[in-house]
C-alpha cells in the first residue's frame, strides 16, 4: 500500500484536524506492517498560494522564510505522535517543482492546456472563480469565500471538461473507489453539472508565491494544481523506482472538504489526462469539532495536538482519536470526554492492570511467568471469548472500522480484569494449596495482555511495545495466526520487568 495524508496549508500552526488526519494514517500503515504488507507512507506540508504569501506578508516575514518555521512545526507534531512516515514531502522542494513544471509542459504540449480570457467573481479567501449560482439570495455570498470581487483575466486553463463523461463513468465503475461509500454519490451529483475548465494559472502581478509556468513566466501555477501533484513528485515521477513500485496501490486519506473538486474531480482527471492510473481508493475522513463548532481562527475555538501529548503523551492522544471518531463521520472533542477515556480506559482498565499483574508476578512468583497447569471453567471461558474477538479485529480495521477494533482490543482488556476479579489471586496467594490456581491465574492473565498489546501496536505505539517487553517478550510482534492465537507456553519462565505507570493520575 502507498499511503498519503494531504499535504497541510503552511498558513498557519497544526490543530487537532491535521494531527488526526495524520494518526489514522499512521494507524493504517502500521496494520498494513503487522500483517506483514509491504506500505510506503507520506505526508507533506503545501506551501504555496495566496494563502501562505498573506500568511507571511502579516507575519512580515518572506515566504519561504515563514513556510520554514511551519514546517519545523508540522514535523515536530509528526515527531510528538510517533508517526512512522517514510518521507515528508514540502512543495517548495525542487524535487516537487520541477515535476510540477514538467507536467505542465507535457500537457501543454498535447493542447489540454490553453490561455483564455476570463471574467468572475473570484474568492480571495478560497483563491478561486466561483460561480454566480452560489450567490444568496440576498445577493452576498457564502461566507466561507471571504471577499469576493470581479475580475477580468487572461489565464491558462486545463480541459476538464472534456473528461467529464470518463470520469462519471469511472466512479460508476468503482463502487468501492470512495470510502465511506455514500461520499460518492455527493462527486456524482457534482457531475451532473457541466464541469468547467480549470483555471491553472494565476498572474505574478496577483501572486507572485508560486511554480512559474515553464511556458509563460507572466504566470503561476494555481496551488491546487501544484498541490496534488506532490502524490507522485514524492515517489520520483515520472522515471523514479519508487514511483513504478508504489503508484498502482496508492491510497489517499482526506478530510470531507477537500473530496469534491479537488480529489475526486481535479485529480483522477490530471492522472488520466497524464495516462497514469487511478488512485486504488479515496478514504474520507470527517470533521473535528470542539463540542459541536468548527475550529476556526476567528472564533479562536482551535485545540492544539502539542498541549494535550505534552500533557498526556502520544499514546493517550493516538487512542483518543482513533477510539472516539468513527471514520467517515464528524467527530466531537470535548476535554471532559479525553480527561474520561485516560482515566478509565487506560489508566484504570489498561495501566492497572499492567502493574497489578507485574506486582503480583514479582511478590507471588519471583519475577517470573508461572504455567499455567490448570484449565477450568474460568481459563476455558476467557479463552474462548479471546478466540472469538480476536478474530474481529484484524477484520474491523480491514473494513475501516477503527474505532470497532479498538473497541474489541480493550473488551479484551477488560475480560482479563474480570476474570481476575473471579480468581483473585490476591486471595489465592495467601492459601498455601492454591499455588496451582494462583500460577494458572497469573500466567493466564499474562497470555491475554500479550495478546492485548500486541493488537493495540498500531495505536498505543509507546504502551503496547512496552507492555510487551515488560513481558519478556520483543517489543513487536506480527500479526501472523501464531502470534494472534491464545498459548499456554509462550510467556512461561519469561522473566518480568518492573511494575511500570503508563498512564499517571492527572
Ligand atoms: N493543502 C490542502 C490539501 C492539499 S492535498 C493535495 C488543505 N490543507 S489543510 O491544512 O487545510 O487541511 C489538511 C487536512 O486536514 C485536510 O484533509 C483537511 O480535511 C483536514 N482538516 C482540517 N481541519 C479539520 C478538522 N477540523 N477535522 C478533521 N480534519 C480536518 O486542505
Amino acid at each position: 500500500m502507498y499511503l498519503t495524508t494531504a499535504i497541510d496549508y503552511a498558513n498557519g500552526s497544526p490543530h487537532l484536524g491535521h494531527a488526526y488526519e495524520k494518526v489514522l494514517a499512521d494507524a493504517l500503515a502500521r496494520v498494513q506492517r503487522l500483517k506483514g504488507e509491504a506500505v510506503y507512507w507520506v505526508t507533506g506540508l503545501d506551501e504555496h498560494g495566496q494563502k501562505v504569501q498573506q500568511a507571511a506578508l502579516a507575519a512580515g516575514v518572506a515566504p519561504q522564510a515563514h513556510c520554514d518555521g511551519i514546517a519545523a512545526g508540522f514535523q515536530a507534531l509528526c515527531g510528538a505522535l510517533d508517526i512512522s512516515h517514510d518521507d515528508y514531502i514540502r512543495t517548495t522542494e525542487p524535487r516537487h517543482k520541477a515535476v510540477v513544471a514538467e507536467i505542465l509542459q507535457v500537457l501543454y504540449d498535447d493542447g489540454l492546456i490553453y490561455k483564455a480570457e476570463y471574467t468572475g467573481f473570484y474568492s480571495v479567501r478560497n483563491e478561486q472563480f466561483v460561480q454566480p449560482k452560489d450567490r444568496l439570495e440576498d445577493g452576498t455570498w457564502p461566507e466561507s469565500y471571504g471577499e469576493v470581487v470581479s475580475l477580468t483575466e487572461q489565464n491558462y486553463f486545463f480541459a476538464l471538461s472534456r473528461f467529464q463523461d470518463w470520469l462519471i463513468a469511472e466512479l460508476k465503475a468503482r463502487p468501492d473507489w470512495i470510502f465511506p461509500a455514500f461520499r460518492r454519490s455527493q462527486v456524482l451529483e457534482f457531475l451532473k453539472e457541466p464541469l468547467n475548465d480549470l483555471c491553472i494559472s494565476r498572474p505574478i502581478t496577483r501572486l507572485s508565491w508560486g511554480i512559474p509556468l515553464p511556458f509563460d513566466n507572466e504566470y503561476v501555477t494555481y496551488v491546487w494544481f501544484d498541490a496534488l501533484i506532490n502524490y507522485i513528485s514524492v515517489l520520483g515521477y515520472p522515471s523514479g523506482p519508487l514511483f513504478a513500485q508504489h503508484w498502482d496501490s496508492a491510497v489517499h486519506v482526506i478530510g470531507k472538504d477537500i473530496l469534491v473538486p479537488p480529489h475526486a474531480v481535479y485529480w483522477p482527471i490530471m492522472l488520466h489526462a497524464l495516462k497514469l492510473p487511478l488512485p486504488k481508493q479515496l478514504i474520507v475522513h470527517g470533521w473535528w469539532l470542539v463540542r459541536g463548532e468548527k475550529m476556526s481562527k476567528s472564533t479562536g475555538l482551535r485545540v492544539d495536538p502539542m498541549e494535550l501529548v505534552a500533557a498526556y503523551g502520544s499514546d493517550a492522544f493516538r487512542y483518543y482519536v482513533l477510539r472516539e471518531m468513527v471514520l467517515g463521520q464528524d467527530g466531537d472533542f470535548s476535554q471532559e470526554s479525553f480527561d474520561q477515556r485516560y482515566k478509565s480506559d487506560l489508566g484504570n482498565d489498561l495501566g492497572n492492570l499492567v502493574s497489578r499483574l507485574l506486582h503480583m508476578i514479582a511478590t507471588y512468583c519471583g519475577g517470573v511467568i508461572p504455567a499455567p497447569t490448570l484449565r477450568e471453567a474460568p481459563e476455558m471461558a476467557l479463552e474462548a471469548f479471546f478466540k472469538q474477538t480476536i478474530k474481529e479485529i484484524p477484520a474491523a480495521y480491514a473494513r475501516l472500522e477503527l474505532h470497532k477494533a479498538i473497541e474489541e482490543t480493550f473488551s479484551l482488556v477488560r475480560a482479563i480484569n474480570r476474570y481476575a476479579e473471579e480468581r483473585a489471586p490476591w486471595k489465592l496467594s495467601k492459601d498455601p494449596h492454591a499455588q496451582a490456581a494462583l500460577n494458572t491465574t497469573l500466567a493466564t492473565m499474562a497470555e491475554g495482555l500479550r495478546l492485548a498489546a500486541v493488537l493495540l501496536l498500531p495505536v498505543l505505539t509507546q504502551a503496547a511495545p512496552r507492555i510487551l517487553t515488560l513481558l519478556g517478550q520483543a517489543p513487536s510482534a506480527p500479526w501472523s495466526a501464531e502470534a494472534l492465537q491464545w498459548s499456554r507456553s509462550c510467556l512461561t519462565g519469561a522473566k518480568v520487568g518492573e511494575k511500570p505507570i503508563l498512564f499517571p493520575r492527572k
